[in-house]
């Protein structure tokens, strides 16, 4: 079967690293792709932004199945068009695509059917937001209510600085484009945690759970960005609240999708803040997480084509997911600079001596490969990730990897799981 995957990130990397695995698969093309794609997969462009070039590409390519990465194109209906077309397609459809698209949905959604989440105001105007603070004690979060990359959530540590926020939403000074809504949160104070499932809109199958680094700084400091590290480890949840989640959050989620007439079908990504109260929902996101996946599936000995396939055909209750014993680690290297301004087109050394350590893949976030030179070509560059019996090993295992690249102006954070190791201790 050809299988196409949609995107050009880390994420799509480890995705078509695993795609490759499936005797199921005799060809694969991702579009856009990047320079670690382009090794094992044929790239070809396409612009992620436009519906017409992406369907344009399924017609030319006609694959057996295509899988989307990223959010933006299910935000413009790519399943649903693809659909309509009689192709098969893993994802959501644009409307189930809401429950990231639209955090007021997400909110209303959740409450509508019971959902641990923050408490909570979806607002349409400043003075909306004004009366709605009268309810919230400091320090309070503000949030767009549409896709930020990251960017559109904002800690507030008083009701003027939540209003400015507020304010700076509707009107595009913060974000570039004109917020219609604007949810305001209590704050949640505990560890995150990123709940992964694949779904066939009625059945759910958890994923192993992972724990995201979102803050550029060691020590989670400094600015958001998409994530600078991530880690697996089968003792990261206890298997009953593994249990209750699935039970409480995902499942009711999934059927709650269902029982308002837009199923939701594809991987749902469920972020967890771990508070005192239990498990509250911080946000879904309707793809794949970056880098979750990546330390993700180098621990999936099953076939992730199949998964998806059963996702597809509604017969995923048939499907059970085998995993490595042990841990997965992902540390990314970044450009100088990022999430804020950087410079990319720097030559990238070191890679096969990095891959040769065992159990260490070497997936690529922002890398092309003109002329077969590998260089830097984004904010995140390289997710490098390891797998072994153990947090400590595969940790050890990405950094000595790590320790082999280099490009010039190369980062990443050197305390990736200090909070699994602080609670080993
Ligand atoms: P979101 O896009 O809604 O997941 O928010 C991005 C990040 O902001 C989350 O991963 C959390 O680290 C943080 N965050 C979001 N909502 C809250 C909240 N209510 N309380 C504390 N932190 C939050
Ligand atoms: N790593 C966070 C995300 O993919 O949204």
């Amino acid at each position: 079967m050809k299988v196409l995957i949609l995107g050009s990130g880390g994420r799509e990397h480890a995705l078509a690293w695993s795609v490759r695995r499936s005797p199921r698969v005799t060809e694969l093309i991702c579009a856009p792709g990047n320079g670690g794609m382009a090794s094992i997969a044929r790239c070809v462009p396409v612009d992620l932004k436009s519906l017409e070039a992406m369907v344009h590409l399924v017609e030319t390519h006609q694959p057996g199945l295509t899988i989307v990465g990223p959010e933006l194109p299910l935000a413009l209906g790519i399943v649903d068009a693809l659909q309509q077309r009689g192709f098969r397609v893993f994802g959501p459809t644009r409307e189930a695509a809401m429950l990231e698209t639209s955090k007021g949905f997400a909110k209303r959604f959740l409450q509508r059917h019971q959902i641990s989440t923050a408490r909570y105001a979806v607002c349409s105007s400043p003075a909306e937001v004004e009366q709605a603070l009268d309810m919230f004690h400091p320090p309070m979060v503000v949030k767009a209510d549409g896709l930020a990359s990251g960017k559109g959530v904002i800690m507030c540590q008083s009701r003027r600085t939540a209003l400015e926020a507020a304010q700076g939403l509707f009107a595009g000074t913060l974000l570039g484009e004109q917020e219609r809504q604007v949810v305001i949160e209590e704050f949640l104070e505990g560890e995150e945690i990123s709940f992964l499932c694949l779904t066939d809109s009625k059945h759910v199958v958890p994923l192993v759970p992972a724990q995201d680094h979102k803050r550029i700084g060691e020590g989670d400091t400094g600015p958001n960005t998409g994530g600078m590290g991530v880690y697996t480890t089968d003792t990261l949840l206890d298997p009953h609240m593994s249990e209750w989640i699935l039970h409480h959050i995902a499942e009711p989620a999934v059927r709650g999708m269902a029982d308002e007439e837009t199923p939701y079908v594809g991987v749902l990504y469920i972020g967890l803040m771990m508070t005192a109260r239990g498990p509250q929902v911080l946000e879904f996101n309707a793809r794949f997480g970056d880098p979750e996946t990546q330390a993700i599936l180098v621990r999936l000995e099953s076939d992730l084509v199949e998964a998806m396939q059963a996702c597809i055909d509604g017969r995923l209750a048939e499907i059970e997911l085998r995993w490595t014993q042990g841990a997965s680690a992902c540390v990314i290297a970044s450009s100088s600079g990022y999430p804020g301004r950087y410079e990319t087109g720097f030559p990238i050394t070191g890679l096969d001596a990095a891959r040769r350590i065992p159990g260490v893949e070497v997936f690529h976030s922002g890398t092309a490969a003109p002329n077969g030179q590998v260089i830097t070509s984004g904010g995140r560059v390289l997710a490098v990730t390891a797998a072994a019996d153990s947090l400590q090993q595969a940790l050890g295992r990405a950094y000595q990897a790590i320790g082999e690249i280099h490009f010039e102006g190369m980062y990443f954070r050197r305390d990736i799981g200090h909070r699994a190791l602080k609670r080993a201790r």
